[in-house]
């Protein structure tokens, strides 16, 4: 495919809403010269870095820029690189790790680097740290999802041998310390990118922040966080930051020529700098602008902005109908999405597959992910659908929902994402009596494997439903259960992990 087709379909909707890809990505030479000078550092010592900002500012495309640079540029350092990125809760325990280490193994099995991977001793070491991982989390993670009488579900959970957190850490460190050994031979780093690590339950967060305390030589970090509030805790961890700001003017004059082929003057550019700087917001005016066929005048930006608004708001209005009544309909989805899942829910018959992968492709506002599944290009956009759904809508979407994870739970890999989709979408459609005792029998489980935020939330769920049913029993049980937490969540000692 050329870059006609590339350029003709485009301009059927606009550019996505997803991370940039790099060889259009603008701007940000500070903010590039400072990750690379920390380059000759992780040769020597290992070394961590944090890039953070606010919602649309930029991070995780400058991620990708990072990963193109470093491993696929001609002429490029040629390192090899990993990435990941972490999901909003709640979500299985070491996802995002998990997917560093597929990133290996396929590194191990394809390309360049199976050269260096000759040695059994590195892949043993990667099996063994995923094992690990899967047997930590195992406890929350059922086998088999059994139909029980009628056509109530439950998942069956392993009575697995528990696995300490402390192996668990070793185990990574000490494959990262042979890992940084193999690149150094061959004068080479091997670079992990970790995005949205606000979104770290304590588990992963705690990982995360062992393994940056603690990076071998040949190992580079770069992870992003948005700094809301709760991101002091890893920014006072000692990572060099990289904080990403508004866009300058001449950074918007290169992104209005280079991704809209809309050339901007200065006093143009500087409006929208003082305006609007965050690359999110400017995708959106540029969008709209093309869409609706205005040059980008002073006149027709103040014009844009003075409807003020939402940024998202403004994104969705570019779109046809079709893509926002979808939209509305998967934005109840915990993201990974699966796709049968994507196909079922907005109830159009003959809807298969794939017509919803082939639509996907052409959409802004939708983005696909490694494991096969989709997101939503940008979780601003998630964020303002959820927000608008009334409370009927939000109720009847989620009972749609329920019904096709129950309908194609056998045909769902990713059994902890499935039931957790499931008890959510029980619970927001007010199906209570489903909710209740899953919700507090997955409470307890992750609260068993410390990570409090989605025990909290899972057991606040079977609290309400409790209420509901009037059920009392349930109701003394889980409200023990979520005062245990908070408790253990208070505790200085835990805390202090
Ligand atoms: N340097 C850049 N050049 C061109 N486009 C960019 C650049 N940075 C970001 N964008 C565009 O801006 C939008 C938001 O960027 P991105 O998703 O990287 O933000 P983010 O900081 O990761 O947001 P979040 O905190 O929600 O994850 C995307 O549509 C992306 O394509
Ligand atoms: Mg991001």
């Amino acid at each position: 495919m050329g870059e006609i087709m590339d350029g003709m379909w485009r301009w059927v909707e606009g550019v996505p809403y997803a991370p940039c890809p790099p060889e259009e990505f603008c701007g940000r030479h500070e903010e590039r010269e400072r990750i690379l000078a920390l380059l000759n550092r992780a040769e020597k010592h290992g070394q961590a870095v944090m890039i953070s900002g606010p919602p649309g500012i930029g991070k995780s495309s400058l991620l990708n820029w990072l990963k193109y640079d470093l491993q696929d540029r001609p002429g490029g350092p040629g390192s090899l690189v990993i990435r990941a990125e972490i999901f909003e809760p709640p979500r299985m325990i070491f996802s995002a790790f998990r997917k560093l280490l597929y990133d290996l193994q396929l590194h191990a099995a394809s390309g360049w680097f199976q050269d260096l991977f000759v040695s059994e001793g590195m892949k043993e070491a990667v099996r063994y740290a995923n094992d690990l991982l899967e047997k930590y989390a195992a406890p929350v993670e059922p086998v088999g999802l059994l139909p029980k009488t009628g056509e109530e579900i439950i998942g069956v959970f392993a009575r697995s041998p528990e696995v300490e957190y402390d192996r668990v850490r070793e185990a990574h460190l000490e494959l990262l310390r042979e890992l940084g050994w193999l690149m150094a031979g061959f004068g080479r780093i091997a670079a992990i990118l970790l995005d949205d690590a606000h979104l770290a339950s304590r588990p992963d967060r705690r990982l995360l922040l062992d393994i940056a305390r603690d990076l071998p030589p040949g190992i580079l970090l770069a992870f992003t966080c948005r700094d809301e509030s709760g991101y002091e805790e890893i920014r006072d961890r000692g990572a060099p930051l990289v904080p990403l700001s508004g866009m300058r003017g001449h950074e918007i004059q290169e992104m209005g020529l280079k991704r809209f082929d809309l050339p901007l003057d200065e006093a143009t550019a500087a409006l929208l700098a003082e305006a609007r700087g965050d690359p999110f917001s400017l995708v959106a005016c540029f969008n709209t602008l093309r869409n609706r066929g205005l040059d980008p005048s002073p006149d027709n930006i103040r014009d844009l902005l003075a409807g003020g608004g939402d940024p998202a708001e403004m994104a969705f209005a570019a779109i046809p109908e079709f893509r926002r009544a979808w939209a509305e309909a998967f934005s109840v989805l915990i993201p990974p999405f699966p796709v049968p899942v994507m196909a079922c829910i907005p109830g159009i018959q003959g809807l298969d597959e794939a017509s919803v992968i082939e639509q996907m492709q052409g959409s802004t506002i939708f983005r696909r992910l490694p494991g096969g599944g989709y997101a939503f290009a940008h979780s601003l956009l998630q964020e303002h659908c959820r927000q608008k759904l009334s409370a009927d809508e939000k109720v009847s979407l989620n009972a749609r929902a329920a019904e096709c994870f129950e309908r194609l739970m056998h045909r769902l890999l990713i059994r902890p994402h499935a039931l957790l989709s499931l008890v959510c979408h029980y619970f927001n459609a007010q199906d209570y009596a489903r909710a209740a005792d899953l919700s507090l029998e997955l409470g307890i489980r992750y609260h068993h494997r410390g990570d409090y935020d989605a025990a909290l939330m899972l057991t606040g769920q079977a609290i309400t439903s409790a209420e509901h049913l009037g059920n009392g029993a349930l109701l003394a049980a889980a409200v023990r259960e979520r005062d245990l937490i908070r408790q253990e969540m208070a505790d200085p000692d835990e805390t202090a992990r």
